[in-house]
């Protein structure tokens, strides 16, 4: 992508009520992988050293996975109609990120702010427009 530095310098993201669930155990989860995202969002900008990028990837990719686990438990518990629209995008989103982590790992990929921008998008869009959706469901089975 050309144009200025600026198109892909990423700005730390701030936790904000519009990213609510309404779900207590969730809206934590979402928290932590949004201070993840600005750990990594950190050491780009800082230009730390290689060890310091794997481990708060490697740290971001098991916490998002521990995460999708604890949104499809709920969902199956409750036999959210979404399901498995939801889960698919968990899970093409989950090989995507694998793939970079993979890659990175391998030498053959820097974390790139496309990529940062990828997940960083990909993150808050999937909160507002399909976590959001489950969120008023779960209340009504009782989960806040
Ligand atoms: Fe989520
Ligand atoms: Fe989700």
């Amino acid at each position: 992508m050309v144009g200025t530095e600026r198109v892909f310098y990423m700005d730390k993201i701030q936790w904000n009520q519009k990213f609510s669930v309404n779900v207590k155990e969730i809206d934590g989860q979402h928290k932590k992988l949004i201070g993840l995202l600005n750990d990594v969002i950190r050491i780009k900008e800082e230009k730390l050293k290689f060890d310091a990028t794997g481990d708060v990837l490697s740290e971001l990719a098991n916490y998002m996975d521990y995460h999708f686990s604890t949104e499809e438990r709920y969902m199956l518990k409750f036999s959210y109609p979404e399901y498995k629209l939801h889960r698919d995008q968990h899970v093409e989103f989950a090989r995507k990120t694998i793939g970079f982590l993979k890659k990175f790992r391998e030498g053959s990929q820097t974390i790139t702010d496309e990529i940062i921008c990828f997940i960083k998008d990909w993150l808050l869009n999937h909160i507002l427009n399909h976590d959001a959706k489950y969120g008023p469901f779960f209340n009504k089975n009782g989960l806040f």
